[in-house]
This record gives structure tokens, sequence and C-alpha cells, in this order.
């Protein structure tokens, strides 16, 4: 059953029903103040770091779930029969006559109505500013006159997420606010908890109108024993003007309102974060200043001005999603238009909150926990360089930063200090080379090599900074420099699979198994490191030779070969490739094991690298991922399921089976496995494992897969699992830059490289054509495959504007020019 639609022309999502499989969310916000958002006004909002600077609290594992939101509620009458309800559905599952959400590029809508009152809401982070807008109309579509009383609603986070949620005994003792709430003008609520110490900064709830009533207390407004679903002050149409003392500050308004039949009015609505210079933090003792507030307010004081900076918004995307487009009109198979608006529409989105999120903050992970990631954010800038490479050029300078002089790196780092996080530290021994695949794929798509030349700190010292250049070196000669017994990359604590902990046996019950590991085996070797330094390493050889680096370059073409070589002799298994050693020097992912003899990791990426595509092993493989992983939802990560834990191999074993990385589909790795089958030319497969994963196709089975259809989840449960097919941890994960390069680069085949613009397609057979337009360089590229032949793979001829080109790398232009190109397949 679907629960919405695509609205491919408005790029939006449309929610028709509320009570969806589970909440289903947009993210507000493009680079520094976020929201999440749900379809029933749920979420929160922080300005750059989840944990640290939290404007609103909510709670996670609440029962209902996704409680807490920016609320309204309406009282409509004047009198004791007035009707009470929620226009978003929650908090108070309100039975709505009409109600849709639509999800769009950086801003959700949800209108309802009940009893001829209409109520609509957009909800949006403008550009440049750190606040959300919330722009609400009521309209009173019967024929009478109606009285309203509308009450808004958030409840502030004391900031430190993670304080907020444990240290009771100070907080019910610091929470502070202010109010100015002018009968004229706009009126404001401010949270100021700890200003009055080491903060200097503020949130701001404002609406440009007057009001008639606030409360800032919970207590006061809900009553201390109700639930958001039934608060005192809205259902004795009556706000308390209660002024939070400790406890739990809330901001709400309260606005009486009359609307004559057929009349409407709105109201902006304005929740932000506000920062003052040390110096200039009060405006009298104890007494915030107010100015950065009141300049916010003041500049969306009108719905003219909200609705200019929302269309500002729109502009913004169609522009960034302009850089890479599937042409609708060009698709010759009904169902390709779900692969068109994925691929040209939201993978892309998704790629954006990636970037910005790393895994901090979804519904799935709470903010406090984990900052950016090492390997997380190097892929993530695969599906975002595209769109903005001006910040995945500043990401990765950051990221460079956290790296240590041997090559290894901080696991994470955090978004606000940019520091390496100590908690977790380092020794995930695939981070370096991800870093090599970050810049690669930067400089392929702008041809920046200056980048390298930037000074970069070690370890965060400025002292040991050195190019960039040799933080690549460093990285390759990392693994060059740390291998096994059988000449394989060394494990460490972990490899891309965070959960193959074959250095930490762990016994102790809530031990993070990542990071006690307890010893180091100088045993447990990786075969997914191998295939990733053999599919990395020629693209670090490539820019050494493009620098004038040809000795170095020469070194990585041996150090690839040789470890190709180790992968040969030590990691081919007889009909796929071995997943890693374990500390005894045991094998992982072989038939000689009793679970987990074939694993879906080595195999994509070894033949990505090109291992054993001459002899026919590649084929063997990936033939056998088809035959033994392989389900109707997507690839699972590993069979058997490990059914028993093993204390050598760790938390891989430690989830039930067909869940997370025991044997669930982790959908980060299937377009390795896609990318691989273009690889071998099998355009109808690649495409088959595209699509399996792909949320848009499964869209009209949302009771079992719960989640967005129009965003990627990191798992879908396995085959062995209860409820196969149930995807869950939506929004954060590297499956949406994974599934965007397979898509974009190695199906549709058009694919930066150091040159130009390679047109390389590998599409089913039965797809006999299709238009891309691809900005690249500073000139767009109107891409038209035609394939009448039914091939899977090749390109016979190619004309760029009209004239034919040899080869099938398109130069680049830089001329700020449309150039046609028109590839025949055959
Ligand atoms: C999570 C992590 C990622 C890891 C993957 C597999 O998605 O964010 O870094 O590679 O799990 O364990
Ligand atoms: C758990 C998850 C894995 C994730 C890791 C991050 O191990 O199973 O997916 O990468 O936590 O800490």
């Amino acid at each position: 059953m679907q629960y919405g639609y695509f609205d491919d022309d408005a790029r939006e999502y449309v929610i028709t029903r509320p009570d969806t499989p589970y909440p289903w969310i947009n993210y507000l916000g493009c680079e520094d103040f976020f929201g999440l958002f749900s379809n029933t006004s749920g979420g929160y909002c922080f300005y750059r770091d989840a944990r640290m600077l939290r404007l609103t609290r909510y709670r996670y594992n609440n029962a209902p779930i996704d409680a807490g939101g920016r609320y309204f509620y309406l009282r409509d009458g004047n009198d004791s029969e007035a009707d009470v309800w929620t226009p978003s559905w929650m908090p108070m599952k309100s039975k709505l006559d009409r109600y849709e959400c639509r999800h769009g590029m950086g801003y959700s809508r949800i209108s309802s109505s009940r009893n001829g009152l209409a109520f609509s809401q957009v909800s949006f982070v403008p550009l440049r500013d750190k606040c959300e807008v919330h722009r609400i109309t009521l309209n009173n579509e019967s024929n009478t006159d109606k009285y309203v009383d509308m009450f808004s609603f958030v409840e502030f986070c004391l900031w430190n997420a993670n304080d907020d949620m444990t240290n009771f005994q100070r907080n019910f003792s610091i929470g502070e606010v202010e109010i100015e709430c002018p009968p004229e003008g706009s009126s404001a609520i401010y949270h100021i908890t700890e200003y009055r110490e080491r903060r200097n900064h503020y949130a701001v709830w404002g609406v440009n109108a007057p009001v008639n009533g606030f409360d800032t207390d919970r207590q006061s407004f809900l009553g201390l024993y109700n639930g958001f679903d039934s608060p005192d002050a809205v259902f004795q149409g009556q706000a308390k003007d209660s002024i939070a003392s400790g406890w739990a500050p809330i901001g709400s308004h309260y606005i009486k309102l009359k609307l004559s039949a057929g009349e409407s009015k709105t109201y902006v609505f304005v929740l932000g974060y506000c920062e003052n210079p040390e110096d200039q933090k009060c405006e009298a003792q104890n007494k915030i200043n107010k100015k950065p507030a009141r300049d916010l307010l003041e500049k969306y004081n009108t719905t003219e001005a909200a609705d200019k900076a929302l269309a500002e918004l729109n502009d913004y995307w169609k522009n960034l999603l302009g850089r890479f487009t599937v042409d609708p009109f060009s698709l010759t198979r009904a169902d390709d238009i779900k692969m068109a608006r994925m691929a040209g529409v939201w993978n892309q989105y998704q790629c954006m909150v990636t970037f910005n999120m790393s895994r901090s903050a979804s519904y799935f992970e709470s903010g406090i926990g984990r900052g950016m990631g090492f390997r997380d954010s190097n892929q993530d800038l695969l599906g975002f360089v595209h769109l903005v490479p001006e910040r995945a050029r500043s990401r990765i300078l950051d990221i460079a930063a956290t790296q240590f002089p041997d090559g290894s790196a901080y696991h994470q780092y955090q978004p606000l200090t940019k520091r390496g996080n100590n908690e977790i530290g380092s020794g995930f021994n695939d981070d370096p080379l991800w870093l090599i695949c970050g810049v690669a794929a930067y400089i392929k798509e702008t041809g920046d090599y200056g980048i390298l030349n930037e000074r970069v700190p070690f370890d965060n010292n400025d002292e040991l900074a050195d190019t960039l250049f040799i933080h690549l070196k460093r990285s390759f000669d990392f693994t060059v420099n740390n291998k096994g017994p059988h000449g394989l990359p060394l494990i460490g604590r972990a490899d891309w699979n965070d959960c193959l902990n074959l250095n930490c046996f762990s016994k102790t019950p809530g031990e993070s198994f990542q990071t006690t590991a307890n010893f180091e085996s100088g045993v447990a070797e990786s075969v997914l490191i191998a295939a990733i330094f053999a599919f990395v390493g020629p693209d670090y050889a490539e820019i050494c030779r493009r620098t004038n680096r040809e000795d170095e370059a020469e070194y990585a073409e041996y150090e690839i070969a040789k470890m190709i070589d180790a992968v040969n002799q030590h990691g081919w298994d007889g009909n796929w490739f071995l997943r890693a050693y374990d500390a005894y020097g045991k094998k992982i992912g072989s038939s000689e094991c009793e679970d987990g003899k074939i694993f879906i990791e080595s195999n994509g990426f070894a033949v990505m690298a090109g291992i054993g595509v001459q002899d026919g092993r590649a084929v063997t493989a990936l033939d056998s991922v088809k035959e033994h992983l392989d389900t109707k939802y997507g690839i699972v990560l590993l069979q058997p399921a490990y059914k028993d834990y093993h204390l050598e191999l760790g938390e891989v074993s430690s989830y039930p089976p067909g869940y997370k990385e025991n044997a669930g589909i982790f959908c980060h790795n299937n377009p390795w496995v896609t990318i691989a089958e273009t690889r071998l030319g099998r355009g109808t497969r690649a495409f088959e494992t595209y699509a399996k994963i792909c949320p848009a196709y499964r869209e009209d089975d949302s009771d079992l897969r719960r989640m967005e259809p129009y965003v990627y989840a990191q798992m879908v449960a396995g085959k062995d699992a209860v409820r196969h097919g149930e995807a869950k941890n939506s929004w954060l994960t590297g499956t949406a830059a994974w599934t965007f390069v397979s898509i974009s680069q190695y199906i549709l085949g058009v694919r930066p490289v150091f040159d130009g613009l390679l047109i390389d397609p590998c599409i089913p057979s039965d797809m006999k054509g299709f238009a891309v337009t691809r900005h690249f360089r500073g000139a767009e590229y109107h891409i038209t495959v035609e394939n009448s032949a039914g091939v899977e793979k090749g390109v016979k001829s190619i004309t760029v504007d009209g004239n034919p080109h040899d080869g099938n790398v398109i130069p680049v232009f830089n001329d700020g020019k449309t150039h046609k190109v028109f590839a025949v397949m055959g």
C-alpha cells in the first residue's frame, strides 16, 4: 500500500495520510542550521552540532513515537463546546477532514482542515539564516464567522542534548526565559538558559503579531500529568502567562483571532539561534542583548518576506539539481521514471543531507553520539562533490587535518571543534584510503590540482602541517606499511565493516566492540582493504603522474601490483573472494567456514578494482554473490548468518540473524556489486541490483518497508529475519552517495575522469536510450544515449555538437555553453 505519491514537477513527495508506517521525515537547512521535520510536524532543530547546540527537545524511544516538534493547537469556537485539534494530526491524533504533507527540497508543507477551518504550514530554514521559519495560514472555509484560539508550542532543549537527558539534578534548576510581548508588533519568547554564565547564545521563538498571552513553563501549559495531546491551557482556552524558572522551559504563543466567512490570516513564526560577541552579551544586568533576535524577527516579519526567502530556497535547489538531471521524456520503459526521480532529485537531495550530517542526527541517530566520520564523510563526498564543489573542498581539508603523521586517522571528529574524537580514537585501517578516494573524486570533478598544495595539519597540529599531497601519500603508505602474514592489509579494529572486530575479544556486556580492542594480533587481515587499495591506488598513481611525480607513480603501481598478487594468492576461495583472516590466521568468508562462508564486500570491491576480470574469476565471484546472497529486496551482507556469538569475530556475530551486518541487506555495499556488474558489462543485472534497494521501486510496499519511499535506508532486514524486507535507519547512510555514483556514473555511465566526462553506459538491453544533463567544469553537457541495438554496454559512435568524436571522453569546455553529445551504443 502507498501512503502518498511523488509530485515530480514540484520535486515533492506528497504524503496523503498522517499515520505513515513510521514517521516520514524531511531535513530543513542546507549549511549550518538544521531541522528534522516529520510529516506530523515532529522533530527538532539545532545549530551546527546536534549534541552541543540543540534548540528543541526530542524524545527518542518515546511512546507514542515522534513526540515533540513545533506544534500548533487550534481551538475552534469560543465556548465550552469549542473544538480543540492539532492540524498536523500529532500530537492529538485529531480526526481531519483533509490532510496532506508535502516534503520538498529543504521545506515541508502540511495542510489540513476540520469543520471548515483550514490550516496550512510551510516550514523551512532560509538560506544563510540560523532559524526555522514557519508560515501559518488559517482560512475560514465555512460560511459563518469563526472565533479561533491558536497556541504555538515548542519545548526547549538546554543546549547540550546529552546533558539534557541525563543531568536532571542540575537541569531542573537552571531553565530561564525572557519575554517580550508588546501590544503592537512582534512577540518573542527567549530561551536563555546558561546565558548568565558561559554561553553567549540564546534561542528566540517569535511571531510577527501581538499575542493574547504566552506560556514558558511546561507544567503550567500542559498540566503535570498531561501529555502533549491534552494541554490544559488549550482546553481552557487561556494561556497562563507562565514564566519558566527551572524545570522545563517551553515557548507557547497564544493568539485569539476572529475569521469571517472566507477570511484567512497568515502568521510568520521564527525559531532562531542568536549569538552575541562576548563584550556585548547584555543590554542591562542579566538582560540579554536582544539585537540579533530583533533583527532576525524583523527580517521575517511579513508574509512576503517569508515567501521571498522560500522562493530563494527553491531557486537554490533548482539550480543545484540542474547539475545532473535525467530527462523523463527520454525514457523507454515505464518503470524508469522511478530511477529518474531518484537519480535526478531525491538521491542527490539525500547526498546533501548525508554530507551535512554524516551519521549524527536522524530518527535513528540521536545526534549525541557520533561526529563526522572519516570514512563516512569521504564517501559522502562522492555523491555531493558535483553539487557544491567548494564545500567538498573545505570538507576534505577538515577531514585530512584529523589524520595522524603515519597516515592513520581519527575515526571521527566533532563538527564544532573539527578536532578528532578521542573516545573513538583511531585504528580503523580502511580509513586512510577513503581520503584518496574522496580527493580523487574532487579532482576529477573540478580539475583543481591546486588542492594538493594546500597545507594541512596532521593531528590538528599546525606544527605538523604538510601539503594535502603528503597526506595522500601517508594514506597510501599506511596500507603498504601495515600488512599481515599473507601480505594483505592488517584490519586493525575494523575495516569498512565496523562489526568485523578481529582484534577485540569482548566478553563484557555493554563494552564497545570497536574501542575496546584489547590486542593487536598483527595477524588479522582484510581482503576488503586490499581491494579498496587496488581500486583507489590507480587514482593515486595517476594524480602523482599528472603532478610530475613519476617515481612516486611507479612506486604506487608496483605496490598495487603486489597487493593484487596477494589477493590472487591468498584472497581467493575457489568460487568467490575471501573476506579476511582472523587473529589466528583462520579464513573468514570461505566455504570452509560453518557460517559466514561468503561476504558481499570483498567480492563487490575486488571486481570494482578489476581483480579477476581477465581470468573469469570476477564473473564467478559475482555469480556466487547472486546465488548465495541475493534476495527480492537486495543483496545480504553474508551467508549463512552467524547463529552464535563468536568471540574472535566481534559485533558482526552479535546481531540476531538477518539484521545489520549479520546478514542484513546492508544497502551501502549493494552499489559496489552494481558497479562491479557494469565492469563486467552486465547491464541487466547491474540495473536489477540497483532497483532492488531503490526506495521508489518499493513505494507500494510501504507497509512492509516502513521507511520513506524517497530515501535510502542503511539496512533492510535480510532473509533470515522475521520481517524480511523491513527497512531501518533511513537517511544517514553511505548508500546515498554510492547509489548515486552507481546509477549516474556506471549505469547511465556519465563519469567524470581526469581529462573530461567519460560516456560509458551499461544498461539493460531493453532500455532503448536515455538523456542526461550534466553540468561539468563550467559547461553544460546534454547527453543523449541511443540503444536501438539493444546491447548492454559499448559505445559505437559519438558526436559532439554534431561533429564525430574519437573515443568516449568528452573534453572540458569550460565556456559556459551548452554542448550536445550524442552517443550510439552497439
Ligand atoms: C555504518 C557506519 C559506516 C560503516 C557501516 C558498516 O553505516 O557509519 O562507517 O562502514 O556502518 O559497518
Ligand atoms: C554498530 C552498527 C554499525 C555502525 C557502528 C558504528 O556497530 O552495527 O552499522 O557502523 O555501530 O559505531
